[in-house]
């Protein structure tokens, strides 16, 4: 039989769902200590059907996830309550409150009242439209964006920035994209994968498109974390794979994507893109090291590019220059542009290809241009002519 405090609590958290004050619900301390089943993580969660109770029950060896109605996680709750832990902590907007039972299983309810900097409702995080949502959401939180009260913690306010900058530069050229049965995205050298999870849950939750999305990554600890992320988020179809960009090939992928992936691991990425019949190419190099090494500066420019920053800065002109040069040569309508301001990251430019037909006599003249510019600073090939066998 359940007693009037875990009545008064359930009761509780219900109003504070039904108005947008509930942050989360950890149950601990099994009644049973040999029990597989440690803690269960309750969250609201934004899906486009509407507010959900995420669940995540954790296991000795393992996390499982699920996502119930307010309706079924109340019908739920009471029995894990009244049969499976001593312990139920609610975090809410502006207090805390703690269900504590005994050995005798009597009950008691410990309130705490929190200062929190800014009011967090559901009303609230309607209004800030966002391109990323920050309610509810698990990929954002698990990534360290946010905390628990799903509020942008201070230190990852740049990564917040960027991350929908991002999806606003993007927007545009993604929308023109054709609705197929499937959108199929790779993401090359996708890290930790704030902007891989950014973008797929953007196109899941608010175009028609569909999207099944892979982030090629060599480090095997960012892409265990990534895939249990994913599936925390109930992102059933964006995967992470371990491998090298080099090595690694998604057929067929209509959108090649590669951030900040180290020097010419960004052509390797362009090249598969064209290769592959790409529609969309989009790629914000970094460490251009490769033209640097063999570029001679001009005898006409040496008074100009005698500072090594300047030359370190044209070496970087040039490289992505004649990437943009390169794609365009196949097809791929280029635009260049800061991805975003310097304030936030020094690696700010972003080359996107979006496919198109090229016409022949255009194609000529784009490979003298080519050829002049190389011939003018010694370059014998960018890595990327090599890749594609110019
Ligand atoms: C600077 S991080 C960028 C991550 C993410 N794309 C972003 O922009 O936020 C580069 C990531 O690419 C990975 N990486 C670099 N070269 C790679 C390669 N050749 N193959 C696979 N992963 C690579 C690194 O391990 C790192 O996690």
């Amino acid at each position: 039989m359940q007693n009037l405090e875990t009545e008064k609590f359930l009761q509780k958290l219900e109003d504070s769902f039904q108005k947008g004050k509930f942050v989360k619900l950890t149950l601990s301390k099994p009644r049973i200590k040999q029990s597989d089943l440690k803690n269960i993580i309750i969250s609201p969660v934004k899906l486009k059907a509407g507010l959900v109770m995420h669940f995540v029950f954790r296991y000795k060896t393992r996390d499982e996830v699920k996502n119930f109605s307010i309706e079924e996680s109340l019908l739920q709750l009471p029995g894990f309550l009244n049969n499976e832990f001593f312990n139920a902590d609610m975090y809410l907007e502006g207090e805390n409150h703690r269900l504590l039972f005994n050995r005798k299983n009597e009950a008691k309810v410990l309130i705490q009242k929190v200062d929190i900097p800014a009011p967090l409702s559901l009303e609230h995080n309607r209004i800030k439209e966002r391109v990323i949502e920050t309610y509810g959401n698990i990929w954002l939180r698990e990534l360290g964006v946010l905390n628990d009260k799903w509020q942008v913690r201070h230190e990852m306010k740049d990564k917040f920035v960027q991350i929908n900058k991002y999806i606003e530069l993007l927007e545009p050229e993604l929308l023109r994209l054709e609705s197929k049965d499937e959108l199929k995205i790779a993401d090359m050298g996708s890290g930790k994968g704030y902007l891989t999870f950014a973008l797929y849950d953007y196109l899941k939750g608010k175009t028609p498109l569909k999207p099944v999305m892979y982030g090629v990554e060599h480090r095997q600890d960012l892409v265990d974390k990534c895939n249990d992320i994913a599936k925390s988020a109930g992102f059933d179809d964006l995967h992470f794979l371990n491998g090298t960009i080099e090595e690694t090939d998604i057929p067929d992928a209509n959108v090649l994507i590669a951030l900040h992936a180290c020097d010419t691991a960004t052509d390797d990425a362009i090249a598969k893109g064209i290769k592959g019949g790409a529609s969309l190419i989009v790629c914000a190099p970094c460490c251009q090291k490769q033209v640097r090494k063999e570029m001679e500066v001009p005898g006409e420019l040496s008074g100009l590019l005698k500072h090594g920053i300047l030359l370190e800065r044209q070496a970087e002109l040039l490289t992505d220059g004649l990437r943009a040069m390169i794609m365009e040569v196949y097809g791929y309508k280029t635009k260049v542009f800061e991805f975003i301001d310097l304030e936030h990251t020094a690696k700010n430019v972003m080359i996107v290809g979006r496919k198109t037909v090229l016409e022949p006599a255009k194609k000529d003249k784009l490979l003298q241009h080519i050829t002049h510019i190389k011939q003018l600073y010694g370059i014998r090939k960018h890595y990327l002519e090599e890749l594609l066998g110019m």
